[in-house]
C-alpha cells in the first residue's frame, strides 16, 4: 500500500516537473456504475493525443479480449487497471491519470461508482479543484449522484461539472437535458454548491468532449475540455497564515536541528516570527532549506526543512505557524464524519485520529445527527453504518492544532483508525472547536491518590473481571473482596447488574449501550482508585476495545485484567438466572454469546479457567498476587 503510494507520488512529481510552467487542475469524476466515467476519461486522454504508444497497443489487444464495444476501442479499458475489476466490469479503486494540453496540465482521479467504494471517492475528492458528476441521460439523478454530490460539497470542492452523458441514446433531445439540469440545480442549492456547469455529451461518440457536437446545435456552451482548460481556480490557501505541520525532526549533526514537512498554507521567509502549537513557544526562522538549496522564502505545497533561532522542543505532529496568526488548539471539535467500515461507529469507543502529521487517541463523544445523503434530511442516530455521514462531537486525549476544513483542508481533515485492526474506518472534516474544554482546567488538589492509599496502608488498584454472563465473575470477585476486607484492605466491588440499577439505568444491551456502560464504569473505577481503594469491577465487558480503553486510564501496573474463562456450554448448563433459556427462546435479544459477541482477552494478567478449579482456589490466586505486590 505504502510502496504504491510512494510510486504514485514520485510519478506525480515527475509529471509536474515536465510541465512546470502550466497551471495545474486536479479533478475527479464520479457518478453511478454505468454512467461512463472511464469511457469519458479514456476519450479525453485519447483525443488529446496523449496516449502513450504502448498503452495504445495494449488497448487494442485488450479491447479485442474484454471489450464491450464491438470493433471500436473500449476506452474504459484504459482505466480499469486491475484484472479483477475487468472481470467484474466495475472500477474498484481510484485511478490517477495525467495529461496536458497547450493551456493546462491535468491530474484526474477516476472514482468508482460502485456502492461500496465511497471510501475511494472521498480519497480522490480530497485534493480536487473540480468534480465532474456524470449522469446517464436515460436515468437522470440516482442515489449515487446524490451521495457523491454530497461528498463533493462536504469536501469543499468549489466547481461541479454536471456531465449529462449518453445523449446519443436519447436522440440528443434538449428536453431531457433541461429536465436533468433542473433537478440537479435543486440538489446543488440544498448542498450549497455554487458553481455548476452543465454539459450535454456523449463520451462514446465524442460529442462535446473535445469538439463541439454537430448533433446538439441547441447547446452553445463550452465543451468539457474547453471548460476544464479555462475554469478559474483560486489559490486561497497561499494567502493565509503560514502553517507547517512537522513531519520529522532532522538532526544531521550537533549544530543543526531542522523541522521537516510540507507547507500546508501561506508563505514563510527567513527572519519571520513563528509560534509552535500546541506548546505556544515562539521563535524566529533562522534558515529554510528546499531540496538541497538554502532559500529565503517558501510557499504552500513546498517541502522544506526550517531551522529556528532558539533551541526549542518540537516533535512530529507539532505545527509551526506565523506568530501573528496562530491556529486554534482544542481537545474537542465538531466535525462531519463519513463512516467507511462495515463495523458501525460507536460513540464512546476509542479510535486513533490522524490529522496532518499528528496522531492522537480520540472518541466520538456524541453523534448530533446523521444526514440522509439522498434527501439531506437530518435524522437522530446512535451509531453510523457503512457510507453514512454524521455530524459529531469528537474529543481527544490531548489538545491538537487544527483549523476548520473551510479555511485549511490539510489541518481541517482527519481519518479515524481502528485500534485493533489498524484499518481506516472514517474520514472527517472539522467545523469548529468546541469551547467547553478550552475553558475547563484541571484543579490541583493537595491530598492525592498516594496520600489516600498510604493512610489505608495499601496500594490502590483496579481488578477488572471480564467473562460471559454466568461465568462466575461475580462469585470470584465477591470472594476476593471478602478476603481482602478480612485482611484489612479498603475495597469496593462494582458489579454490572448492580450498577445497571442506578448510574447506568438508562442503558440496554445494544453494542453502543455496552460501550457507554463500560466507559462510565471505567471512569468510576478510576475515581475510586484515585480515592485509594482496591476496586473490583465485574462486568461482562465483551469488547476488547473498551477493556483496553479502561486499562489506558490507569497508571502502569495499577490495572489487572482477570479473564473468568468458562465455556459457553457450561454457562448455559448452569444458567443460574435462567437468562440463557430465555435468550435461546428469542425472548432476550442481543444476549452475549448467543447473538451478541464476546471478544476474549488475548493477554490478561489472570486467566482463570473455572472448569479445572474451584472459585475459592482461583480467588486465592488473585489475593496472593495483590498481597505480594
Ligand atoms: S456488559 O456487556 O455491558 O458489560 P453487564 O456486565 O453490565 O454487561 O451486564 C450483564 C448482566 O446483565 C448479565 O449478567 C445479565 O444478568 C444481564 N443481562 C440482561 N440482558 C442481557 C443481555 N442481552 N446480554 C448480557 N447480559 C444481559
Amino acid at each position: 500500500m505504502n510502496a504504491q503510494k510512494e510510486k504514485l507520488e514520485s510519478e506525480i512529481a515527475a509529471y509536474l516537473k515536465q510541465h512546470e510552467s502550466k497551471s495545474l487542475l486536479r479533478f475527479i469524476t464520479c457518478g453511478s456504475v454505468d454512467d461512463g466515467k472511464s469511457t469519458l476519461i479514456g476519450r479525453l486522454l485519447h483525443d488529446t493525443k496523449l496516449l502513450f504508444d504502448d498503452q495504445l497497443a495494449a488497448l487494442t489487444r485488450d479491447s479485442a479480449r474484454h471489450g464491450t464495444q464491438g470493433d471500436q476501442f473500449d476506452y474504459a479499458l484504459l482505466l480499469d487497471g486491475l484484472e479483477a475489476e475487468r472481470e467484474q466490469g466495475i472500477t474498484i479503486d481510484v485511478a490517477y491519470r495525467y495529461f496536458s494540453t497547450e493551456r493546462r496540465k491535468f491530474i484526474v482521479a477516476d472514482c468508482p461508482g460502485h456502492e461500496q467504494y465511497t471510501r475511494n471517492m472521498a480519497t480522490g475528492a480530497s485534493t480536487a479543484d473540480v468534480a465532474i458528476v456524470l449522469v446517464d441521460a436515460r436515468k437522470g439523478l440516482l442515489t449515487q449522484t446524490r451521495r457523491h454530490s454530497y461528498i463533493v460539497s462536504l469536501l469543499g470542492i468549489k466547481h461541479v461539472v454536471l456531465a449529462v452523458n449518453k445523449m446519443d441514446l436519447v436522440n440528443y433531445d434538449q428536453a431531457v437535458f433541461d429536465e436533468i439540469l433542473e433537478q440537479y440545480m435543486a440538489l446543488a442549492q440544498q448542498l450549497n454548491i455554487d458553481s455548476v456547469t452543465a454539459i450535454p455529451l456523449s463520451a462514446l461518440k465524442g460529442d462535446n468532449v473535445i469538439l463541439n457536437s454537430q448533433a446538439m446545435p441547441w447547446y452553445s456552451g463550452p465543451t468539457l475540455l474547453e471548460h476544464l482548460e479555462t475554469v478559474e481556480i483560486q489559490a486561497t490557501a497561499s494567502q493565509q497564515g503560514f502553517r507547517l505541520p512537522v513531519q520529522w525532526v532532522c538532526r544531521p549533526h550537533q549544530n543543526f536541528r531542522g523541522f521537516a514537512g510540507n507547507i500546508a498554507a501561506g508563505k514563510v521567509s527567513v527572519g519571520d516570527d513563528i509560534v509552535v502549537t500546541p506548546s505556544g513557544v515562539r521563535s524566529k526562522v533562522a534558515s529554510i532549506i528546499r531540496g538541497d538549496k538554502e532559500v529565503n522564502e517558501a510557499y504552500r505545497g513546498h517541502s522544506v526543512i526550517i531551522s529556528l533561532a532558539d533551541e526549542i522542543d518540537i516533535s512530529r505532529g507539532d505545527v509551526i505557524s506565523a506568530a501573528s496568526d496562530a491556529p486554534p488548539i482544542s481537545d474537542q471539535v465538531a466535525a462531519h464524519v463519513l463512516w467507511l467500515s462495515d463495523a458501525p461507529l460507536m460513540p464512546g469507543r476509542g479510535y486513533w485520529l490522524k490529522l496532518a502529521t499528528r496522531t492522537v487517541s480520540a472518541q466520538v463523544s456524541e453523534i448530533k445527527h446523521k444526514i440522509d445523503v439522498n434527501t439531506q434530511e437530518t435524522l437522530a442516530a446512535k451509531r453510523l453504518e457503512l457510507n453514512e455521514v454524521g455530524y459529531c462531537n469528537l474529543s481527544f486525549d490531548h489538545a491538537i492544532t487544527f483549523e476548520s476544513y473551510r479555511d485549511n483542508p490539510t489541518l481541517g481533515s482527519f481519518i479515524l483508525i481502528d485500534r485493533q485492526t489498524n484499518a481506516t474506518v472514517a474520514c472527517g472534516t472539522i467545523d469548529f472547536a468546541l469551547r467547553r474544554a478550552a475553558n475547563l482546567h484541571w484543579q490541583a488538589v493537595t491530598v492525592d491518590k498516594q496520600a489516600r492509599s498510604l493512610i489505608k496502608g495499601q496500594t490502590a488498584r483496579c481488578l477488572w473481571f471480564t467473562g460471559l454472563s454466568g461465568s462466575g465473575k461475580s462469585t470470584i470477585a465477591n470472594l476476593v473482596e471478602k478476603r481482602l476486607h478480612a485482611l484489612g484492605h479498603h475495597t469496593y466491588l462494582l458489579d454490572g447488574d448492580n450498577v445497571r440499577h442506578g448510574l447506568n439505568k438508562d442503558l440496554g444491551f445494544t453494542d453502543e449501550d455496552r460501550v457507554e456502560n463500560i466507559r462510565r464504569v471505567a471512569q468510576v473505577a478510576k475515581l475510586m482508585t484515585d480515592a485509594g481503594l482496591i476496586v473490583l469491577v465485574s462486568f461482562i465487558s465483551p469488547f476488547r476495545s473498551e477493556r483496553d480503553m479502561a486499562r489506558a486510564l490507569f497508571a502502569p501496573g495499577e490495572f489487572a485484567e482477570v479473564f473468568v474463562d468458562t465455556p459457553l456450554e457450561i454457562c448455559e448448563q448452569r444458567d443460574v438466572k435462567g437468562l440463557y433459556e430465555k435468550a435461546r427462546a428469542g425472548k432476550i435479544p442481543n444476549f452475549t454469546g448467543i447473538d451478541s459477541p464476546y471478544e476474549a482477552p488475548t493477554d490478561p494478567e489472570f486467566h482463570l479457567q473455572t472448569v479445572d478449579a474451584s472459585a475459592e482456589v482461583l480467588a486465592t490466586r488473585v489475593v496472593d498476587y495483590i498481597r505480594q505486590k
